[in-house]
């Protein structure tokens, strides 16, 4: 497999940008660009051997700028909310910004994980590519200087591997993730709702309309929150159910508890596929939870690849990680890590077709 690096032009705020090609002995190929340590094009056979792009996402490396929908990019330091921007660690209060409808921090904050430089390491004999950030004490607000890597490896299994590890210098809340999202019928397809999602969860995080956790778990079965077998996920997302009408883009953007026989393990978490082409991505990781967002705020107005409008719903992510607002919820798993500690994490992402 041969490792390619480019030159993607210079990101919204002047800085230069590389991006790197993998491909597999499949023909799979995935490009990873140091903006964000993001998730670029992933393009991957159908049952008839054809290659499409899956992932959404802009032409230039300048496109992605705030505002925009964290088209497929590493999201930290902390992904997903925190209540009302606030948190209270060793006996201080800590206030970040509140980037997330206004009321709560969202994704890292102002300038999160997604929208700055990571250094790339080509790993010739993994097959892969390694990025590191150096997050330093009080960048957004969060304390501690933390050092965080994400490896991108392609496996001639047809498997996209993420890998991160992080250490700190001082106790300090993190939860990573990649907001990669995927049409299994292509990037520029259109609505994906006839696509078929699996995730492996007994339940999930009920919220309000603001993504915040209203407290506790609660049951998927008999609700149209069950994804336990697989069901196009057009079928019940606009269902009188109040977890899916709630918020000004209601629709399915919850993060579900994966079963797991242990904490920790890497297990499956879901599966999607596309009946049409035949596509099929299973997900496995380690993380307690999945964030399962169908792209309800996807309006026709980002402009990306291939000069196409992602229209509503063109797009769900699956992003494991840990529960929203966990620094604030103890009987959530934990995501504080201290010094001393390496925090570690893996997701897969498997390709097939049927
Ligand atoms: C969140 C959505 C949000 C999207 C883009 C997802 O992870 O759950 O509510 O709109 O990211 O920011």
């Amino acid at each position: 497999m041969a490792i390619k690096k480019e030159s993607f032009g210079r990101n919204p705020y002047g800085e230069e940008v590389d991006v790197f090609t993998l491909t597999n002995a499949n023909g799979l190929r995935v490009r990873i660009m140091t903006h964000g340590a993001t998730l670029v094009s992933l393009e991957v056979p159908d049952r008839n051997g054809k290659l499409k792009d899956i992932v959404l996402g802009f032409e230039t490396a300048a496109e992605y700028g705030p505002g925009t929908p964290y088209f497929g990019c590493a999201v930290g330091r902390f992904a997903n909310r925190i209540a009302n921007g606030r948190f209270s660690l060793d006996g201080k209060d800590y206030q970040l910004a509140l980037n997330g409808d206004g009321v709560h921090a969202l994704h890292g904050g102002d300038r999160g994980f997604d929208k700055r430089i990571w250094t790339a390491e080509v790993l010739e004999e993994e097959k892969g590519v390694r990025m590191s950030y150096f997050s330093p004490d009080g960048e957004e607000n969060y304390p501690g200087n933390l050092t965080v890597t994400i490896t991108y490896t392609l496996t001639d299994a047809n498997e996209l591997k993420i890998d991160y590890t992080a250490t700190t210098d001082q106790a300090t809340p993190i939860n990573l993730t990649n907001h990669s999202y995927f049409n299994l019928a292509g990037h520029d397809a259109g609505a994906h709702g006839a696509q078929t999602m699996m995730i492996n969860a007994d339940a999930f995080v009920p919220t309000d309309g603001t993504g915040n956790p209203l407290g506790g778990f609660r049951s998927v079965e008999g609700t149209p929150m069950d994804f336990r077998t697989s069901v196009a996920i057009e079928q019940r997302i606009n269902d009188d159910y109040d977890q899916l009408q709630q918020g000004s883009n209601p629709g399915y953007d919850h993060t579900y508890c994966l079963n797991k026989k242990k904490a920790g393990e890497l297990s499956f978490a879901a599966r999607a596929e596309d009946p049409d082409s035949g596509r099929v991505m299973e997900v496995y990781t380690t993380e307690p939870g999945v964030q399962f967002y169908a792209g309800n705020f996807l309006d026709g107005t980002s402009k990306g690849k291939d000069g196409c409008h992602y229209a509503w719903r063109g797009g769900f992510c699956l992003e494991t990680q840990h529960y929203p607002d966990s620094p604030n919820r103890p009987q959530f798993p934990n995501t504080i890590l201290h010094p001393g500690e390496t925090f570690r994490s893996q997701t897969v992402h498997k390709f097939s077709s049927n």
